[in-house]
């Protein structure tokens, strides 16, 4: 088995470049299926997620290349085939396929997907919309008659039944309307996409999205910049000390984020597609750091802030209120010396010495919180689980190399 092996306690100081955002390409490439051309697709990540899917999308008939980093998608002889349950198993976003391929082909099977367990991830929400819209179930079968249209009215702002919706609107005569949409970024940049394929739409990035459809045609995109791969890398700065300087970023994204590392004492400047970060001294507590929907603190920064809030100065507050089961690092922390109270959907996090110790990562950004904490630990780490990093972090060990962490591969048994 693989693991980290992590020599903490020293600064980082660098700069990198900050990859297309995993859970904006994972959309994009599922609304692929509805193009019946090819797309050219820049800046996707080169992640086991991205692969996974595109695995779904080949076993679908299209085709996929990479070239010269460019990933070419042709859905143009796609088949309605049946996404086996294993594949779609394998991680959260298979189950976007529901809404490309109701309106490709009019019809799917519901597959229960897998991903991140963060507590119960139903996907009641997204079957109950699609109802709204006119579709229709059969036991696991779900079906979308040419004639469907109408509003949609989500009672949470998901970001994944808003991303469903937006794919089966493309199969729709009428216009498909949702009301308290997700307003996450990345549904703007499914948006984009859809609409340099040839979607009307307006209103994404709002609570209340309109789709038209129209016919759809071959496009070229690139994927918006990774906002939680950049809080990943800011968090881990402010953890161990030192500077970084992240490039092809969008600052604006994270807004939160940045005013909780600054509220920790790190200093942040801020331009149109950089971020510089320098860290204090000793981190400070950052207050209380309530996790919901966008434009609140995001739930995916949490852990990497928590792991950096546990070796800081002072008491921070974390309130988790978008999934019930996100403190799975929690245990491993408290392995390293951590001090963290947890009280249901509340940690409480009084800042303690961190010492190395041999880890396991659970979950994709907790997993991304421990590495944080090994970073800045006294002493030698191991994080093993390293299947959920590579889901979602594209040349991570690389990077912090490059920023000077005494990070290696190694195998344990
Ligand atoms: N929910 C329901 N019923 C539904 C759908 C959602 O109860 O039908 C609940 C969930 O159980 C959860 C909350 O609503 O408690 C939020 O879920 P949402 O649907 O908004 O999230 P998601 O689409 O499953 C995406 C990202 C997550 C990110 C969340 C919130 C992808 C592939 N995943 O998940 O990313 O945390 O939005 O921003 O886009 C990650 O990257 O590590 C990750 C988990």
């Amino acid at each position: 088995m693989q693991a980290l092996r992590i020599r903490g306690g020293l600064p980082l100081r660098g700069e990198l470049t900050i990859h297309g955002a995993k859970n904006s390409a994972l959309p994009i490439l599922a609304a692929c299926l509805l193009v019946p051309a090819g797309c050219e697709l820049y800046n996707v990540p080169g992640i086991d997620d991205v692969d996974c899917t595109l695995e779904i999308l080949r076993q679908q008939g299209c085709r996929t290349a990479w070239r010269d980093g460019v990933l070419l998608v042709d859905a143009q002889q796609a088949s309605g085939r049946e996404i086996p349950e294993a594949l779609a198993q394998r991680m959260r976003s298979s189950v976007l396929f529901l809404g490309s391929r109701l309106a490709r082909f009019g019809a799917a099977e519901i597959a229960q997907p897998g991903g991140c367990e963060l507590g119960p991830r139903p996907i009641d929400l997204h079957l109950r919309a699609l109802c709204e819209i006119g579709a229709s179930l059969d036991g696991t079968r779900c079906f979308l008659p040419k004639s469907a249209g109408g509003t949609a009215h989500l009672p949470y702002p998901s970001v994944g039944a808003t991303e469903n919706l937006m794919l089966a609107a493309c199969g729709c005569a009428g216009p498909v309307v949702i009301e308290n949409a997700a307003c996450e970024p990345e549904i703007r940049d499914l948006a984009q996409f859809l609409i340099a394929a040839g979607m009307e739409i307006t209103g994404a990035g709002t609570a209340r999205i309109t789709l038209r459809a129209r016919p759809l045609h071959g496009a070229c995109y690139t994927v918006m910049p990774d906002r939680i791969e950049t809080a990943t890398y800011l968090c881990a700065v402010a953890a161990a000390g030192g500077e970084i300087t992240l490039h092809k970023t969008a600052p604006c994204t994270l807004l939160p984020v940045l005013a909780a590392l600054e509220k920790g004492g790190c200093c942040v400047q801020q331009y149109a597609e950089t971020i510089c970060l320098s860290a204090p001294q000793r981190l400070c507590a950052a207050g209380t750091i309530v996790t919901a929907p966008y434009p609140a603190f995001p739930t995916d920064a949490q852990p990497p802030l928590m792991a950096a809030m546990a070796g800081a100065c002072g008491q921070t507050r974390f309130a988790e209120t978008v999934f019930s089961g996100r403190f799975g690092h929690v245990a491993d922390l408290r392995r390293m010396g951590a001090r963290i109270v947890l009280d249901g959907r509340l940690a409480l996090v009084y800042g303690a010495p961190l010492h190395g110790a041999h880890l396991t990562a659970k979950d994709l950004r907790g997993g991304a919180a421990l590495v944080t904490a090994a970073l800045s630990a006294e002493g030698v780490s191991t994080v093993s689980g390293l299947h959920h990093l590579r889901r979602g972090y594209m040349e991570l060990e690389e990077n912090l190399k490059k920023l000077g962490a005494d990070i290696l591969t190694v195998e344990i048994s």
